[in-house]
């Protein structure tokens, strides 16, 4: 028979950080719901053509799209990232502005796994459309800074760039290709076809050989238009208004190509893998009229759930939920007994397991001590008869008999409920 393993770059996630996972999505809708977003769930997979405007030079779209034919025939994509989606969903449904909501759920990249770097992997985001205010940007990044909070996260870096709108963008884009042209043979390699598609991803590139350009490298600031260059200085002072801390790195020009004006990404300093951006975002102002929609500006972020919980994991915050099973049934009669206090118990809100096929009450305690219960109740064939059972707390072993028709109660007053 063959056997079978999960593909490269996906994994199981199972106890017990499937609950992680779970809590770390509620954490973020408790502080995003709170800020006035609704959820929205998009497909995970829609016309190819959706993806196409993340931008056609980006390594998202050029070499790491899941994308095939389906048996109807329509070229469909698994999706990469969920802004695109929800722009494509604002055209559809045209909800009133501003339309603030937000997601979580999983993306799919052709990359080459490794530590952090998966190709299916998890981010929770929000996005707003319909409107251009710099103090939405602040906002926005503010929501993102309180979630590190409330997971615990101090090792957390922000910074903060300006790409200004399309004309600057795209003017930018001439003078770093002349720059760079000029000085074309002392690029690495992989910089010199980088350069080809898109000038603004040289600036990316972490290799040595590199380094002398981009430090010499003409500045986006220069190239900002009057209406960008104050937008970003307002959201510069909101930030530091609300306390927001951050540096301004004018080389930051993320991976995908919708961005305008505001740009942001979260640096874990915790983290020493080459992974460490746990989260980004910033205004993708062109976007929905590229779907088709009317002209809207928008800005969102996504935050790597994968990444930021390796980033937990090294600063030792937001580990797994406690176990739900309190009270474990330890059944001495040969199984007559458990299924009832399970249902009686579970109905009552108290997490509740047992042991199956008539296991040694030893075998039965040892079950419990696994499932992190703090109180066994334990039913032998003189309990049966008496109409009685036997509370024991895990920790420490100190035991009482109670009447079998009060056992709810009195498993609420053990547990101090
Ligand atoms: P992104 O920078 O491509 O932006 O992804 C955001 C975060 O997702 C990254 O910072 C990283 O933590 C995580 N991530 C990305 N790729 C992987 C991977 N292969 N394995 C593990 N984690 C990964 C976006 O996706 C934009 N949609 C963000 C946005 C929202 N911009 C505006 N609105």
């Amino acid at each position: 028979m063959p056997s079978f393993a999960t593909s490269p770059g996906t994994r199981d996630i199972i106890a017990p950080d499937a609950a992680r996972w779970r809590s770390f999505q509620q954490v973020f809708a408790d502080v995003v719901e709170a800020a006035g977003f609704a959820h929205i769930i998009p497909p995970m997979f829609e016309d190819l053509g959706v993806f196409l405007r993340v931008g056609e030079t980006t390594e998202i779209v050029t070499k790491e799209m899941y994308d095939f034919e389906d048996k109807g025939g329509r070229r469909v994509a698994l999706r990469p990232e969920q802004t695109a989606s929800v722009c494509r969903a604002f055209v559809e449904h045209r909800p009133v502005t501003p339309w603030k909501v937000w997601y979580a759920g999983p993306n799919f990249r052709y990359e080459k796994p490794q530590q952090g770097r998966y190709r299916q992997f998890d981010q929770v985001g929000v996005e707003v459309l319909g409107v251009d205010d710099p103090q939405l940007d602040a906002e926005v990044i503010a929501l993102a800074v309180e979630f590190y909070r409330r997971l615990g996260l101090r090792g957390v870096q922000l910074s903060l760039n300006s790409l200004g709108d399309s004309g600057d963008r795209d003017r930018y884009a001439a003078v770093l290709l002349a720059h760079f042209s000029t000085h074309r043979d002392a690029l690495s390699a992989e910089s010199r076809a980088t350069l080809e598609r898109n000038p603004l991803r040289v600036l990316d590139s972490k290799r040595p050989e590199d380094a002398a350009l981009i430090a010499a490298a003409p500045r986006m600031a220069d190239q900002l238009s009057e209406a960008a260059a104050s937008h970003f200085v307002a959201v510069q002072s909101a930030l530091l208004a609300g306390g927001v801390g951050f540096v301004v790195n004018d080389r930051l020009v993320r991976g995908l190509d919708y961005y305008r004006r505001t740009t942001f990404e979260f640096v874990s300093t915790s983290l020493v893998a080459a992974h460490t951006a746990i989260g980004g975002g910033g205004r993708y102002d062109g976007l929905v009229a590229e779907l088709g929609g009317p002209d809207t500006p928008g800005i969102g972020f996504a935050l790597g759930l994968d990444r930021t919980l390796l980033a937990c994991d090294a600063e030792g915050v937001f580990g797994a939920p406690a176990a739900r099973v309190e009270v474990f049934v330890v059944d001495a009669t040969g199984g007559s007994e458990a299924g009832a206090v399970c249902t009686e118990l579970r109905r009552a809100g108290i997490g509740t397991d047992r042991a199956y096929d008539d296991r040694s009450m030893k075998a039965q305690m040892k079950s419990a001590d696994r499932a992190g219960a703090r109180l066994a109740i334990i039913i032998g064939d003189d309990e049966r008869s008496a109409k009685t059972a036997i509370i024991r707390t895990m920790e420490g072993g100190s035991q009482q008999t109670v009447q079998r028709d009060a056992l709810v109660t009195h498993v609420r007053q053990a547990l101090g409920r």
